[in-house]
């Protein structure tokens, strides 16, 4: 089971006995394994790839230990970081093999001793979310308890799940990287995407004029945020934001990378702050590391503000900002200021199928997989 504190190789996924069950399940081997305890369900990646190389696999139940929580999954979001974390490119990933899905929905369904004198905080049958970064993709998940936070009433788990990784991204990239004003500009790429619709609600909450750079067949979503679509394939990204705002943006908001940072910087006004936050167009690490030495010193000698952000940088290192900010926008969400377009929908255990479609490129807004 991924019993997972963050460590990058989750010790019961990477044990035998549990590869064993999950292969004894899939027809693998032959072996049969008597003693096998209950079991639970769970989409795991066994090599790198894509998506077609996912299985369904059944794994044995295992009690949560100490201070943690055993929490059965009622939805999972799934986003482009997953592509990387199949391709085998991302930093945060453990080891092969694992239970992929980055953020869940759930309910409490067993508690681990306390660890020291207090209580865990949280009770049997609670709705609770959490960042998980792999092993959402699965009917159980274990967990230490410091990961998760109540899900208010009012919020569904379908809808919990779609606004952990975007709306905390794109909140803290706006709030606590760019520090936007109200009146200000501000261009984001990627813009019909999971973080993307999250970024235009959240920037014309906080008062700012949008531009989104989407592909013409996307246009209508980016139009109904607000926001002024571009079309980023008719032509360099700067000379059509300059083309509507001719001093340039105070603010872009990046999820593209690679070659796209420079005209990125290039939209700009001088003294104007770019965020790079994704990695669509830079794949390998030299393509990254150019796009970090763009994002941090081009920007600078071209007279703007460069900065890079990562949600699991950020909340390894600590976890208080992810804590603060996610009751905020469970709250714009329970008010219905927020809406996370949930455009698909598929069952827990098709993972694959909806990491195949959101491959496609066809995706708007957010793809959440559903159980029960
Ligand atoms: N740093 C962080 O903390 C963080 C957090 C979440 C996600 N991310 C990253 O942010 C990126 C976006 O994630 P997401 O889940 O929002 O993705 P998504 O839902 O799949 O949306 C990506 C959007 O970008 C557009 N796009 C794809 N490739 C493009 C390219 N080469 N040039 C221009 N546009 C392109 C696509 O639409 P059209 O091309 O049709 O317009 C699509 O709507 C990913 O790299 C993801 O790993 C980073």
């Amino acid at each position: 089971m991924d019993s997972g504190k963050w460590s990058r190789s989750p010790r019961s996924l990477s044990t035998p006995e549990s590869l064993r069950a999950a292969q004894i399940r899939t027809g693998k081997t032959k072996l049969v394994d008597n003693r096998m305890a209950a079991t639970y369900r769970a989409v795991m990646l066994t090599k790198k790839g894509g998506p077609a190389v996912l299985q369904v696999v059944e794994l044995p139940i295992e009690p949560p230990g100490p201070g943690q929580l055993r929490v059965r999954v009622c939805a999972a979001g799934v986003g482009s970081t997953d592509l990387i974390l199949l391709a085998g490119n991302y930093r945060y990933a453990p080891k092969i093999p694992f239970v992929p899905g980055y953020e869940v929905a759930g309910v409490v369904e067993a508690i681990g001793a306390a660890i020291g004198p207090g209580a865990t905080g949280f009770e049997v049958g609670q709705r609770v979310a959490a960042l998980t970064v792999f092993g959402g993709f699965a009917e159980l998940l274990v967990r230490g308890a410091e990961h998760f936070l109540p899900i208010p009433s009012g919020v569904s788990h379908r809808d919990a799940a779609a606004v952990i990784l975007n709306y905390v991204t794109a909140w803290q990239m706006i709030h606590r990287v760019a520090k936007v004003q109200a009146g200000q500009t501000a261009l984001v790429t990627g813009a019909a995407g999971g973080v993307g619709t999250a970024a235009l609600q959240l920037l014309r909450l906080a008062g700012v004029k949008t531009y989104g750079a989407a592909s013409a067949p996307k246009h209508a979503i980016v139009r109904s945020l607000g926001a002024t679509p571009i079309d980023y394939r008719a032509g360099p990204i700067d000379r059509l934001t300059r083309a509507l705002e001719p001093a340039g943006v105070d603010c872009v908001f990046d999820a593209i990378g690679g070659a796209n940072i420079g005209p990125c910087i290039g939209a700009l006004r001088r003294g104007g702050t770019l965020v790079g936050f994704g990695f669509l167009s830079a794949p390998g690490r030299l393509a990254q590391l150019a796009m970090f030495a763009n994002i941090f010193l081009g920007a600078r000698l071209r007279g703007r503000r460069g900065k890079f952000y990562g949600i699991t940088m950020l909340y390894r290192k600590d976890p208080g900002p992810l804590h603060e900010d996610l009751p905020k926008i469970f709250a714009l969400l329970a008010e219905k200021k927020i809406d996370p377009l949930v455009t698909r929908t598929f069952p827990l255990l098709e993972a694959r199928q909806a990491l195949e479609f959101l491959a496609t490129g066809a995706a708007e807004g957010k793809i959440v997989l559903t159980n029960g």
